[in-house]
Order: C-alpha cells, then structure tokens, then sequence
C-alpha cells in the first residue's frame, strides 16, 4: 500500500518535470516580456517618450496598446530593490496604476490620461526603486 501511494507521487513528479519546458516557453505570461531598462529606454525615456504622448491624448490607438503591453511587461519585473522593506508592495502598487491607467485610455476611459500621467511619476518611482 505505502510503495503504491509512493509510486504514485514518483509519477506525479515526473510527470510535473516532464511539463516544465512547454512553462518556460516564450508565451509563459509569468515572466515580464520586457526588462524595465528597455521599458524605460522605449517608453519613458527622451523629449516626448511615448507615456507622455499616450497620456496627452496625442498617440494612436495602436501606440496606447503597444504602451499598454510594455507597462504590463514592467509589472511583471521585480524593483532592482526588491530585497528593501516594503518595496515589493510599492513597486505593485505603482505598476499597477500605469497598467490600469494605460487600459483606460485604450479602453477610452474619462481621466485615464491624466490619471496615466499622474502614475508615471519618474522621481518617486525612481527614489523607491532605481538602484542608487
Ligand atoms: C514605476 C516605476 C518607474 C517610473 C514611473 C519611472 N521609472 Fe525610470 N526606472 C525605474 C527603475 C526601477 C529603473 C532602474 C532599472 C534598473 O537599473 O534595472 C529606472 C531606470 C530609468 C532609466 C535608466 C535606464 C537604463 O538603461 O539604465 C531612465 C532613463 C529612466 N528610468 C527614465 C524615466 C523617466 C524619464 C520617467 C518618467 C517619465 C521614468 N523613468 C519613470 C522605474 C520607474
């Protein structure tokens, strides 16, 4: 009976490891698409960075959705500072609000620019979490 249940698990096991690779292929939605470098580099970043236009209402629908796939992309990335008290739970917080925010604008929603250009505030985000 015990060598059966035990038997058992092995298979379970074995067969959760066997289905490892088809996780870790490009479409795994747990790992972040983008680094936050690239993120900040493509939409941050510059005179008239994309977040900023998208937020002014001056960017095309495909450039809101594309912003809103490279916000999601830096929620799923981990502050640098991860490992200070608290950070975690700021860095969801703020990410969040540029994904949310960024959806409502694709979405069309009254006060999603501004609430976008309220989110994507470069110095308290970067006090938190750029690495000094
Ligand atoms: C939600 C948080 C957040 C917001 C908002 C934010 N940044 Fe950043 N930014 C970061 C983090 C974290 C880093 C450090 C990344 C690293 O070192 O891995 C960074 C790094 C950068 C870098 C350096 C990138 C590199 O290649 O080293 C630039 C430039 C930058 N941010 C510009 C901006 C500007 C301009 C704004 C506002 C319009 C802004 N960021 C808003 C989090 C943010």
């Amino acid at each position: 009976m015990r060598t059966k249940i035990f038997g058992g698990l092995v298979c379970l096991v074995a067969v959760a490891f066997i289905g490892l690779p088809a996780f870790a292929a490009d479409d795994d939605d747990s790992k972040p698409k983008l680094t936050i470098k690239k993120v900040m580099g493509q939409a941050f970043k510059g005179k008239d960075p994309l977040v900023k236009k998208v937020a002014g209402g001056g960017a095309s629908a495909e450039e809101a959705k594309k912003l809103h796939e490279m916000l999601v992309a830096l929620s799923k990335n981990e502050s640098p500072r991860a490992d200070e008290e608290g950070n975690k739970e700021s860095w969801k917080k703020m990410t969040a609000a540029l994904v949310k925010a960024s959806k409502g604008v694709v979405d069309g929603d009254e006060g999603a620019g501004e609430a976008l250009s309220k989110a994507a505030n470069c110095a308290a985000c970067h006090k938190a979490h750029k690495p000094k």
